[in-house]
């Protein structure tokens, strides 16, 4: 547990659950996070619209283009209504690997997933793809001649540039046959003060993964090669604030927790592997 191990640390998995309104947290994440809300309020705002926007994207690939199987890449606590649980309101056959840096989300994800069959948690550095794709836990629930669902919901912020997230992703994507679905969010500052975004990043340093905030230009290069679904009806197909993709009324989901992110779902196509 994060509690013994490093009592004086905060984690971005317990900061994230105490943004979520979970239980999962230390005394040092809540300092954290108080710390950090009093100059970006609306921190919470952003950390509800981006789990918003996993449950929207997992619905839409179960739901819509019949995705049964998940690899959920930095998933942090299988709670608030995570991606299993979305997963198995559409396809009770559904799987999902849930992967994470972690020990505390690690012990906790295992107790609560105990019961539920065809999930698994797996402790695993995301950088280090390899490992990921070859585990047992993975092996075991994804069929890798099937499309699968990659979900990069708030990791990519935490594999720094000299760790080539770019051609992280691309491993993963290559990873997985034509017809399968990345769904990617991560922060950005684009819209934000220097000072703002240096606070966000402060919060984040005190932790054992550090983060950084992407651009527009930076965060579409994840997507370079795949289709990208329209987020929106009536939207072309483009990144998105993280609030707009799947809502119903884009133009008020676009508040300023929603600015904070980018967000894009998109397919991997035939002529790609
Ligand atoms: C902000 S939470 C995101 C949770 C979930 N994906 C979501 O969007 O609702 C980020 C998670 O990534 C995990 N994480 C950070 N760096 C990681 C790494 N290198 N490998 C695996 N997990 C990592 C943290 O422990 C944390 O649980």
């Amino acid at each position: 547990m994060n509690e013994a191990t490093a009592p004086d640390r905060p984690f971005a998995a317990g900061m994230y659950d105490y943004l979520l309104g979970g239980t999962a947290n230390t005394a040092v994440d809540r300092a954290t996070v108080e710390q950090m809300l009093t100059v970006l309020p609306e921190m919470r705002q952003g950390a509800w619209a981006n789990r918003g926007f996993l449950q929207r994207a997992v619905a839409r690939m179960a739901g819509e283009w019949n995705i049964n199987q998940f690899i959920d890449l930095g998933a942090g606590l299988p709670t608030q209504r995570h991606t299993h649980e979305v997963v198995r309101e559409l396809r009770p056959d559904g799987r999902v690997v849930y992967v994470d840096i972690d020990p505390m989300v690690i012990e906790r994800g295992r107790t609560l997933l105990a019961d539920e069959a065809g999930t698994d948690v797996l402790e695993a550095d995301v950088r280090d793809a390899e490992r990921v794709l070859t585990a047992p836990e993975t092996r075991a629930l994804i069929d890798f001649d099937q499309p699968v669902g990659l979900l990069m919901v708030a990791i990519t912020h935490f594999v720094l540039d000299k760790d080539d997230p770019w051609g992280l992703v691309r491993r993963y994507v290559d990873a997985v046959p034509p017809g399968s679905y990345l769904a990617i969010s991560a922060p950005t500052a684009d819209k934000q003060s220097a000072r703002i975004r240096d606070a966000m990043l402060a919060g984040l340093a005190k932790t054992p993964t550090p983060a950084v905030e992407r651009s527009l230009e930076e965060f579409s290069r994840f997507l370079d090669g795949l289709e990208i679904v329209p987020p929106y009806p009536g939207a072309e197909p483009a990144v998105a604030h993280i609030g707009q993709w799947g809502a119903e009324d884009p133009v008020a989901a676009d508040d300023d927790g929603s600015r904070w992110w980018y967000a894009a779902v998109a397919r991997k196509p035939s002529d790609e592997r």
